[in-house]
Parts: C-alpha cells; sequence; structure tokens
C-alpha cells in the first residue's frame, strides 16, 4: 500500500530535496498535497510533475489556515513540515491531532510552543521523526542503547562562515559574508541562523523537547567538517556518533521511510578521502545567541517563543539591511530580558509571539538608526 505525503515548503531546500527522494519511490509513497509561500511557477512544475491536482497545490503565505488543512487530509499519513519560521505551527498541530507521522523540518513551531505540541502529539497520537540532521543522527544514536541509559547527548555545529572570528571583526560582515555557509545549502533564514549560532541554540531546545533530556546534559561541540552529525553519550562512557557527508536527503529519507533505512546511500562517505575531523568548544562570549537559547530553554515557559519570535524579525531585519549582523543577538537579548510567562495553551504562545515581533521590531528601528 503506498503512503500518503504531504509537502509542506515544497519550494524551498527541505521541500525540493524531499520530492527528490519521493521521486525514486513513487511505488511506496503517492504526494497527495503540496503547498508552499509565494513560488507558483515552481509549485505548479512539482504539482504536475508528482500528478498532484492543482486544488492540492497551494501558494498559501496568506491563508496559514491552508497548511492545517492540508496536514489533516485523511489520505495523508506523513506530513512533511519544511515551511519556515512560526507560521509552521498550525501545521505540526494539526498533524499530530490528527495522528500524522511528522517529519519535522520546522523546528520553529516545536520551539515556540513545546509544551502545546506535546499536549497536541498525546491527544492525537501523532508522533515526530525529525528533519533536523542533527536530532536525526541522535534519534539515530538513540537505538543503540535505553533511554535511561543516556548520559548526554553532544549535537555538533559545523560554526558556520564566521568560526574563529572575534567580535570586532564581525561588526563588518555583510549579508552576503553570513549567507555564505561552509558545508550546507540551506533557506535564508537558517543559514543567518548558522552564521550567528542562534540555529544550534534552537536546536539545543528542539533536542530537549524531543528526547526529553535536560538543558545541563545537552552540550554543543564545533565540528567545522560537518561529518559527525551528533552523538549520544551512555551511562557507561560510550559515545555513539552518526557520521555522513552533509546532505539533507538522507535525514528526510529516514523521516519518511522510519524505521526502515530508503535504500538510497545518500551522503556515504568515502574514508579514503575524508581525512581529519575537527572537534573544539563554541565561542559564546562572542556567538552571543547560543547563550540566549541556552538561558531561555532554562527559563523555559513561553521564553523559547519569544527567543525564536524575535530573533525571526532580526534575521529579517538583517537581510533586509536595516540592522548589523552583530545586532541580531542584541535585539534577542533586549527582548528575552522583558520576561516571560508560562506556555500551557496555544493562546499563550500566540500571545507572546507576537509581543514579541512588536518589539522586535520597535528594537531593530531603534538599533538601525544609531
Ligand atoms: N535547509 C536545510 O538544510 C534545513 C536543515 C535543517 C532544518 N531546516 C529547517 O527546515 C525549515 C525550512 O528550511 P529551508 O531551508 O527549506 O527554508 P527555505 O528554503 O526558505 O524554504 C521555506 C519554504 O517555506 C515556504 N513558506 C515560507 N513562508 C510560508 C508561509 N507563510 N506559508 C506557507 N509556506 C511558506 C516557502 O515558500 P516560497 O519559497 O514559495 O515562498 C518555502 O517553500 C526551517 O524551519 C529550517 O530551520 C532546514
Amino acid at each position: 500500500m503506498t503512503r500518503g505525503v504531504v509537502i509542506l515548503g515544497s519550494t524551498g531546500s527541505i521541500g525540493t530535496q524531499a520530492l527528490d527522494v519521493l521521486s525514486h519511490h513513487r511505488d511506496e509513497y503517492r504526494v497527495v498535497a503540496l503547498a508552499a509561500g509565494r513560488n507558483t511557477e515552481l509549485l505548479a512544475r512539482q504539482a504536475a510533475e508528482f500528478d498532484v491536482p492543482a486544488d492540492m497545490a497551494r501558494a498559501c503565505a496568506d491563508e496559514p489556515e491552508v497548511l492545517a488543512e492540508l496536514a489533516s487530509l485523511e489520505s495523508v499519513d506523513v506530513v512533511l513540515n519544511a515551511v519556515v519560521g512560526f507560521a509552521g505551527l498550525p501545521a505540526t498541530l494539526a498533524a499530530l491531532q490528527n495522528g500524522k507521522r511528522l517529519a519535522l523540518a520546522n523546528k520553529e513551531s516545536l520551539i515556540a510552543a513545546g509544551p502545546v505540541v506535546a499536549k497536541a502529539r498525546a491527544a492525537g497520537g501523532g508522533e515526530i521523526v525529525p528533519v533536523d540532521s542533527e536530532h536525526s543522527a541522535v534519534w539515530q544514536c538513540l537505538r543503540a542503547g535505553r533511554a535511561s541509559e543516556v548520559g548526554r547527548i553532544v549535537l555538533t555545529a559545523s560554526g558556520g562562515p564566521f568560526r574563529g572570528r572575534t567580535r570586532e571583526q564581525l561588526r563588518e560582515v555583510t549579508i552576503a559574508d553570513a549567507l555564505a555557509h561552509p558545508t550546507w545549502n540551506m533557506g535564508a533564514k537558517i543559514t543567518i541562523d548558522s552564521s550567528t549560532l542562534m540555529n544550534k541554540g534552537l536546536e539545543v531546545i528542539e533536542a530537549h523537547e524531543l528526547f526529553g533530556v535536560g538543558f545541563d546534559r545537552i552540550d554543543v561541540v564545533v565540528h567545522p567538517q560537518s561529518v559527525v552529525h551528533s552523538m549520544v553519550e551512555f551511562c557507561d562512557g560510550a559515545t555513539i556518533a552518526q557520521l555522513s557527508m552533509p546532505d539533507m536527503r538522507l535525514p528526510i529519507a529516514l523521516a519518511l521511510g522510519a524505521p526502515n533505512r530508503l535504500p538510497e546511500p545518500y551522503g556515504a562517505i568515502d574514508w579514503s578521502t575524508l581525512g581529519r575531523l575537527d572537534f573544539e568548544v563554541p565561542d559564546l562570549a562572542t556567538f552571543r545567541c547560543l547563550a540566549l537559547a541556552y538561558e531561555a530553554g532554562r527559563v523555559g515557559g513561553t521564553a523559547p517563543a519569544i527567543l525564536s519570535a524575535a530573533n525571526e524579525v532580526a534575521v529579517d531585519a538583517f537581510l533586509g539591511g536595516r540592522i548589523a549582523w552583530t545586532e541580531i543577538a542584541a535585539v534577542v537579548e533586549e527582548v528575552l530580558s522583558e520576561g516571560a510567562g508560562t506556555a500551557d495553551e496555544i493562546g499563550d504562545v500566540l500571545e507572546a509571539d507576537r509581543r514579541a515581533r512588536e518589539r522586535a521590531s520597535v528594537r531593530a528601528l531603534t538599533r538601525g538608526a544609531v
């Protein structure tokens, strides 16, 4: 029997790679629906290629409710949420409430609304399989032992394009510099998040939500080659790591097929040319966003939602040329310092997101004018 898949964010980096994976598995997976933001031309081409009817290929940047509608379709077994940002939250909740497998690339929804997402998962019986390469790696490493035997999770970070730079050197970086990621080719928002290490900070919170491990037991290590995608250290000191060349099709394929692996060896390593693997500690004083994310995670409640919303606004302001790269962390820090509340209900999260965006926009304007 074929499994029905909906790809939300089909025109993006993850979405297009997911369709590439699915093009090799047309007998096992049926693309039931596609959703994108504004790229109607590519969306139409994808719909034609995968026989998706026109009314099931939706450009819905201005209709946020469509993502949740598509994620709830009866004919859908797997929802790949590859939309960028907080806009992905309704789809994450709808998929889980309706008992679907959620192949989750859209980390922002889980970070902003962890407890609400957990409730939706429990109520609807849905499951989350991570697409983020680090969490996919952890998910794979966890198969090597019992949950009670986990000592700590070690997330690897490439360090981004500015690894090793001083605060002084970072004052002058341009948008093009920040978009030039050394190992991954991704959408603009996550690429900027990688340059500030906010992406790793968001992933620390994501790991906490996915695997129920406390923040004191989630470490980050910089690994510039992006070959070790993350590790789990067990209570007897054994560390299990997952290695492959950087290729997002591997975690995407696993999220679709889990617990089975699909047969294409995406990212298989050629050991004769691999060379060395390096590891170093992250510079939290220079890359403040990672420290801020740990802080927000530990505070809990709406703090992660505030962190993520303020970051979205700040990144947008940077990409729009309105603030300097160094101001991204400053905007997030200022908004975060205004305090957080409880995040038990979706209303709490929506309100925290709205207010954080408002405050971050004002902060970005003020900082941009300096
Ligand atoms: N790229 C990676 O390698 C990677 C790795 C790990 C995790 N992730 C996560 O995966 C998610 C997607 O990342 P990406 O790099 O694929 O981003 P991207 O290339 O910018 O693609 C984003 C996709 O979301 C769509 N979209 C944006 N706003 C939307 C809205 N309001 N409603 C509906 N669709 C909307 C875009 O549509 P249009 O372009 O048509 O407007 C596009 O299809 C992010 O949460 C990111 O953190 C990505």
